[in-house]
């Protein structure tokens, strides 16, 4: 059981994210294409999209923080050398496996490694992706931060998060499923009451996206802009790293 009433801290939470995601890995594909209907894959592509418009230099070098089972990573790997690192070994170790299969051309490198503390030098990448990860981290802000100072200056920043419609009616619907359907479908499907129990709690306590905005412009992003995806249910954060920041 998986109790987020009480974060506690930071190394509290962290942990028990960590262990979550550690008991769920092998069926984390699986269940986040089933229960998304598969929009999580079309999310990945519009942000590949959005920062192929974007990123200028040749073969771009590109971290995926938070990059779980590396889908995000092989989605990036067409445009650049993509490292992508998590805390989560069980994640990481099926990411592994997926990128042995699919033998990328540059080669994906994943690491292990805390999003909170990244072990990159100051300005080491052209682009910072992640998907799904701020709302896990013990501190947005820090994680936010961290990103910032392994983005040379003028380098692009993308960030995917789940949203909320805000269509009444689909809203309506949404949230019904969202609160309701799914955290009991998850739990019955991976036979633990992990990241789908507590996922209800952690969007909804998760800053808006106009508040997501602000935050990511706080911490050193200039050019920040988002858009909604499949009618708000995910965003799409993009900025640039500030030059003299
Ligand atoms: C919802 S999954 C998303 C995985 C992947 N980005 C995707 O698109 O499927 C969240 C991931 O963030 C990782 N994570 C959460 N907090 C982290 C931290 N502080 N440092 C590194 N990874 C973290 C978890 O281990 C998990 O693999």
């Amino acid at each position: 059981m998986f109790d987020f009433q009480d974060s506690g801290a930071l190394g509290d939470k962290s942990r028990r994210v960590r262990e979550m995601f550690g008991a769920i890995a092998s069926r984390y594909d699986l269940l986040n294409h089933f229960l998304s209907a598969n929009l999580d894959q079309r999310w990945r592509q519009v942000c590949v999209q959005e920062m192929e418009k974007r990123i200028a230099v040749p073969l771009p070098k590109i971290l995926d923080v938070g990059c779980g089972t590396a889908d995000l990573s092989l989605a990036f790997s067409r445009l650049g050398r993509v490292f992508g690192c998590d805390f989560c070994r069980p994640m990481l170790r099926i990411g592994a496996q997926k990128t042995v299969q699919t033998s990328r051309r540059p080669p994906v490198f994943l690491l292990e490694a805390d999003a909170l503390a990244l072990p990159f030098a100051d300005a080491s990448f052209d682009a910072v992706v992640s998907a799904f990860v701020l709302r896990n981290l013990a501190r947005i802000d820090r994680g936010l931060g961290e990103m910032r100072r392994v983005l040379r200056p003028g380098g692009f920043l993308a960030v995917l998060e789940f949203g909320m419609p805000r269509v009444p009616l689909l809203a309506a619907l949404y949230r019904c499923y969202f609160l309701q359907v799914l955290p009991k479908l998850g739990r019955l499907l991976s036979g633990v009451d992990g990241p789908y129990g507590y996922l209800p709690a952690s969007v909804q306590a998760f800053p808006h996206v106009e508040e997501l905005k602000k935050i990511v412009e706080q911490s050193g992003f200039e050019n920040v802009r988002y858009r909604r995806l499949t009618a708000g249910i995910a965003v799409l954060v993009v900025g640039q790293g500030a030059h003299g920041a």
